[in-house]
């Protein structure tokens, strides 16, 4: 994709809360909301939620990944929930079905700050991949979890972006400085 098409596009993002309960409106989805401010919050950039609530069924999480990458045009898909060891847990399967490679270092480097928070960490197998022009990175369900790991691995995601050829995101540089090594003419 053209540079000057990617950087003017309004990135679209998907933020897709797995939980049984939630979807059933047993209770009230947090952790979607709390993804969505904390973008709002980081983010200088023209972007738009795609947000999506489902069940912890493999073939659902599969087809809601698939869709927000393939065909709302997401170029980074958020989930939480799901990614801890008891049975119904499968997102980390779920994305590692649906993506083309695994991007290991986010799920390190965001169980090593949450276990400097919580000795449950341990217990997320969250991860990252790629598909296609899509960043897919898995949080715990937990709400306060989201904003201890995105402020983890948040500085590499718009490199990882441009990396895919998706959209030039930025950020508020007061909030959040993101890596980028090579940054463009007059940013
Ligand atoms: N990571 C952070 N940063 N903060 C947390 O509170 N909770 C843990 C862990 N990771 C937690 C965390 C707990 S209690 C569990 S069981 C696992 O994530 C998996 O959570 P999930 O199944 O809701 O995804």
């Amino acid at each position: 994709m053209p540079d000057d098409k990617a950087s003017s596009a309004t990135a679209r993002i998907g933020i897709v809360t797995v939980s049984d309960r939630a979807s059933r409106g047993e209770y009230e989805d947090r952790g979607g909301p709390a993804i969505r401010e904390y973008l709002n919050d980081v983010l200088s950039s023209a972007w738009e939620p795609v947000a999506r609530v489902i069940p912890d069924e493999p073939a659902v999480v599969e087809q809601a990944l698939i869709e927000l990458c393939d065909q709302e045009g997401c170029c980074l898909v958020i989930t939480t929930g799901g990614t801890g060891p008891s049975n119904r847990d499968i997102t980390p399967e779920a994305t590692e079905a649906v993506c083309e490679k695994m991007m290991p270092g986010f799920g390190e480097l965001m169980r090593k700050v949450s276990l400097e928070k919580v000795a449950t960490a341990i217990l997320s197998r969250q991860t990252a991949g790629i598909r296609g022009r899509a960043l897919i990175v898995n949080l715990p369900g937990q709400p306060k979890a989201i904003c201890e790991c995105l402020d983890a691995v948040f500085p590499a995601i718009p490199y990882c972006i441009d990396l895919i050829e998706g959209p030039f995101l930025t950020t508020n540089e007061n909030r959040l400085v993101a890596f980028r090594p090579r940054k463009k003419p007059g940013q």
